[in-house]
């Protein structure tokens, strides 16, 4: 059976964690969904480890729409989750419902993720989820608004900081959010919004006591050339595909491949 956002809030009630990657093409979404992954994100991560770019902020709803779509072409089980880019919500709800529509509309996804619980983004969650577009919120470390931040620090380090944060979390449970990404936090201000509220938290660098974990699926694989130090490289893909690359021109040049 497919995974649906009903499914992840009754896995929180039952303590079952909940396993969430990220993929960007066919290939790798293929590979987590056969894995038994039971979310997908195609996260606008995507500008920096598949396109280039140094930060999140020049990725376009039309790069979105092109990798989720690959990534719907393969994905049978796992719910499928697609970031909302910059500037592609924050304008106004209508905004929001234009850009996420052509989310679900072009791609197949079942919901999208957008960044902050402030006061204007929590309206809008509201104004999605009251015309059936399922929203994961993300709050803590959110990376598009790197420059405000001056880099990717960690969020919450004052008493203030934390209540904003925790504020911002019930914000987005009532206005609708099926689920909260917990980014860049102490692992004790992550407990506390989890035993807070009824939707499940899915924590990246935001310690064990979340409902569920999340990475970018090029550290895990060991693909990236820098990683954050909350991340886990389960393989060394780099190494293992340099190695491969390099016999395969020898092979070319000695003329042993093909034979
Ligand atoms: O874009 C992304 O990959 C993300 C995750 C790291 C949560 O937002």
């Amino acid at each position: 059976m497919a995974v649906t956002t009903r499914q992840l809030t009754q896995w929180k009630q039952k303590g079952r964690p909940i396993v969430a990657l990220t993929a960007y093409d066919y290939t790798i979404a293929q590979l987590l969904d056969n894995a038994g992954v039971d979310l997908i994100l195609v996260g606008d991560s995507l500008g920096m480890v598949t396109l280039g770019y140094e930060t999140t902020l020049p990725v376009t709803l039309e790069e979105m729409i092109h990798h989720a779509k690959a990534v719907r072409r393969a994905v049978k089980q796992a719910l499928i989750v697609v970031d909302l880019p910059f500037l592609t919500y924050q304008e106004s709800p209508q905004q929001a419902i234009h850009s996420a529509g052509r989310i679900l509309k072009e791609t197949g996804a079942q919901a999208v993720k957008l960044e902050s619980g402030n006061k204007e983004i929590a309206q809008t969650v509201k104004k999605l989820t009251s015309v059936g577009i399922p929203v994961l919120g993300h709050i803590g470390l959110t990376p598009q608004s790197v420059h405000q931040f001056g880099g990717y620090p960690q969020q919450g380090k004052t008493p203030d900081a934390s209540a904003r944060i925790l504020e911002e979390a019930l914000a987005l449970v009532e206005a609708g959010a099926f689920a909260l990404v917990l980014e860049h936090i102490e692992a004790y201000l992550a407990k506390e919004i989890t035993e807070k509220v009824s939707i499940p938290t899915i924590g990246i660098g935001a310690g064990a006591y979340c409902d569920g974990q999340i990475l970018v699926v090029n550290d895990v694989l060991g693909l990236s050339d820098w990683r954050p130090p909350f991340a886990k490289a389960y393989a060394n893909l780099r190494g293992t595909v340099t190695q491969a690359v390099k016999e395969y021109s020898l092979e070319v040049k000695e003329r042993k491949f093909p034979q």
